[in-house]
């Protein structure tokens, strides 16, 4: 079998809130996977029953092909979640919770190494005797990745990890996020820094008011957006924009002016006649594909 997670038919209520609608797709074993979409669209709600911490309405997750409801302690040891909340137990230093997490999975001190490379990895080696109450936010992120991979589990979910995390910590994270994948784990990823996602997934769903509304390689999704982009630098901000251009407005905002152009045709000295014509006068132009970000939106914003 080469499914890391399978989710069939799920549904997730909270009371009168239904919150996942009907979910089904797989992740492949080995993939770098991308599970996207705005605030309250329900990834972590998905992470969350993945992780057992959530029970399903309706409906089955399987990791590496155990059902996490009916065979829960093996879906567990395959899989390591990094949670979205600092949540950290206050009364334990660093080691200490690593060494109760390796025990709680049946590991003893044969684990120890490994627990010592992490620390190492995730540069917390001269914090392992400091209590989990007095890390940094940016620290107590990289003790709940080491938590969540104590166990070697084959599938790693990390739910936003660098979410008010630092520059130098977050490519610390991609780096290690990558070792891991290159050494055989499927990696699960959400993180709203679209740019990051293109990076680094390979293939990428997108849920949004919990449903699925894409799920496909990255290029193909990327494939899918029709328009190439013409970014425009004004001189001023203050313009009211020609009528026969409003209908291409991408973005307008900060005197940047983003227009869509169609693959097909070459209409960008109509646009600047226009421009010409309403006396609207800019510093730079220059066009560019569309990345993740436009993809993103336009299968994602609400419709009025
Ligand atoms: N324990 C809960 N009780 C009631 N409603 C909840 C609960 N947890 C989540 N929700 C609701 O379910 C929906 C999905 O929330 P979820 O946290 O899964 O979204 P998300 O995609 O992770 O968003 P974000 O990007 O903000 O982390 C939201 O409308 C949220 O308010
Ligand atoms: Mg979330």
């Amino acid at each position: 079998m080469n499914t890391a997670i399978s989710i069939s038919q799920l549904h997730k209520h909270y009371g009168s809130l239904h919150a996942l609608r009907g979910i089904n797709f797989d992740i492949p074993k080995a993939s770098f996977f991308g599970l996207l979409g705005p605030n309250g669209a329900g990834k972590s709600t998905l992470i969350n029953i993945m992780a057992g911490l959530v029970r399903a309405t309706q409906g089955t997750v399987r990791i590496m092909g155990h059902d996490v409801r009916r065979q829960w302690r093996q879906a567990r040891h395959s899989l390591g979640v990094v949670p979205q909340e600092l949540v950290v137990d206050p009364f334990f230093t660093v080691s200490e919770v690593l060494r109760l997490q390796s025990g709680y999975f049946g590991h003893g001190r044969e684990n120890q190494a490994w627990i010592d490379e992490l620390l190492h990895v995730l540069n917390l080696s001269d914090k392992a005797n400091t209590n989990l109450q007095k890390l940094s936010g940016g620290m107590k992120r990289r003790v709940l990745i080491a938590q969540a991979l104590v166990h070697k589990p084959p599938v790693v979910v990390l739910d936003e990890p660098t979410a008010g995390v630092d520059v130098e910590l977050r490519q610390a994270l991609w780096a290690f996020t990558k070792h891991l994948h290159q050494n055989g784990h499927t990696i699960v990823l959400t993180t709203h820094y679209l740019e990051e996602a293109e990076a680094l997934c390979e293939q990428i769903a997108i849920l949004n008011q919990g449903q699925l509304v894409a799920m496909d390689k990255k290029s193909a999704l990327l494939a899918r957006y029709p328009y190439r982009l013409l970014r425009l630098t004004l001189t001023h901000s203050e313009i009211k924009i020609p009528v026969t251009l409003q209908e291409k407005v991408q973005s307008f905002k900060n005197g940047e002016l983003v227009l869509r152009l169609h693959r097909d045709e070459d209409q960008i000295g109509a646009i600047l006649e226009s421009l010409r014509t309403a006396n609207i006068k800019f510093v730079d132009l220059h066009t560019e594909e569309p990345g993740l970000e436009e993809v993103f939106i336009s299968l994602t914003k609400q419709k009025d």
